[in-house]
Parts: structure tokens; sequence; C-alpha cells
């Protein structure tokens, strides 16, 4: 059974443990993507309720995490939540948890008012879930990426609607 639930304070170190190991085979990884986890601990960024562990027989096997983002101009700034990192372990991929806890984000997130997620990604994944290309918005990230891989969802219809600017990260999200 995949029980999903938001993170708990004594979680720390078996989140980093899984996400470290979800990403220890991936070739495009940096392998630092548990790091970015506890970068962005510290900030006001980070939403617990929002960093979402699956447990599968009692054996935590996934991780996801939304953080806050601003897509800022001249004019403006909304609030956006960028999703990173997902994790499922090796042995437990392939088996609906990673689409269990994308959902389950998406429904968390939704219920606390936020109206965005985007993300850098599969992009042979994302789009089950709604994903469009960020590139069909008049909004771009601060670096380069190939289109493909650059997705946002809509929370809500007309969420997006007469959002413009460039995407602001939380302070942690690069690794300098
Ligand atoms: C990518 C990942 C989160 C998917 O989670 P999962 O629990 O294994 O996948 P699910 O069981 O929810 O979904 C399975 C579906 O996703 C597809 N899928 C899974 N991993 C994929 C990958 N790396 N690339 C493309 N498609 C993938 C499968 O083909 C399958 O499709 P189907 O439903 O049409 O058969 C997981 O494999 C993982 O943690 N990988 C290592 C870290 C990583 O790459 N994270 C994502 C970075 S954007």
């Amino acid at each position: 059974m995949i029980v999903i639930r938001a993170e708990r304070p004594g979680d720390r170190a078996v989140i980093a443990d899984l996400v470290e190991r979800a990403y220890a085979a991936v070739p495009y990884s940096d392998h630092r993507e548990h790091l970015m986890i506890e970068r962005l601990r510290g900030t006001g960024a980070y939403i617990p309720a929002l960093s979402l562990l699956a447990e599968i027989g009692g054996e935590a096997g996934g991780h996801i995490l939304l953080t806050k983002a601003q897509i800022r101009s001249d004019l403006s700034a909304v609030t956006t939540l960028a999703l990173a990192p997902l994790s499922v372990v090796p042995e437990f991929q392939m088996q609906g948890v990673g689409k269990r806890l994308v959902s389950a984000a998406h429904e968390r997130a939704a219920a606390l008012g936020f109206g965005s997620v985007l993300l850098v990604g599969i992009p042979s994944y994302y789009p089950q879930f709604g994903y469009e290309r960020l590139s069909r918005y008049p909004i771009e990230l601060p670096f380069n990426a190939p289109d493909e891989n650059c997705m946002i969802l809509p929370l809500r219809p007309g969420a997006l609607d007469g959002v413009a600017g460039r995407v602001q990260y939380a302070d942690g999200w690069i690794d300098h």
C-alpha cells in the first residue's frame, strides 16, 4: 500500500538518502539534488506541507518537493511553485509512486491556494498531468534549458491569465 504524507521533522535524513539513491544512476543528474533540498529548507520558499513522502509498505520510497518561486515583471510579481526534485528509489520505480506523488502535490498545492506549478523535467512524463510547454506563455526562466523540458501547469482554469515575466527562484535553488 502506498501512503502519501507531508514530511515530519524526523524525516530529514530519510528524505536525503532516498533522493540521493533515486538519482544515483541518472546520467544527466549532478547527484546533488538532496543538497538542494537542504539549502531550500532554510528559506521562506520551503513549505513543509508540500514536501511529500511516499511510504510503500511502511518504507520511504519516494519524495516530491514544491517550493515557492515568483514570476516577475516590471508590473507584477505572481507566486508560483517550482517542482523539484521528484524522486522514487529504483526498487519502487514504475509502480505508480511518482504519479501518486505528483497528483497529491497538485491537490495539496491547489488547496493551499497556489495557482500554478512549473518545472524543468522529463518531457514524456509530465504532460499526463496536464503540463504544457512554458514557451506557450509569456514566461521565461532565468537560465537556458531545452524548450521541451520546460513546463507549467495552471492548477485552476485561468490561473495563468495575464501572468508574464521572468521566473525568480528561491535563494538556494541554484548551486553556487
Ligand atoms: C521519473 C520518476 C520520478 C518516475 O516515477 P515512477 O514512480 O518510476 O513512475 P510512475 O510509476 O509514476 O509512472 C510510470 C510511467 O512514467 C514513465 N516513466 C517513468 N520514468 C520515466 C523516465 N525516466 N522517462 C520517461 N518516462 C518515464 C513510464 O514509462 C510509465 O509510463 P506508462 O504509465 O505509460 O507505462 C522515477 O523514475 C525517478 O525517480 N527517477 C529518477 C529521478 C528522476 O529522473 N526524477 C525526475 C526528474 S524530472
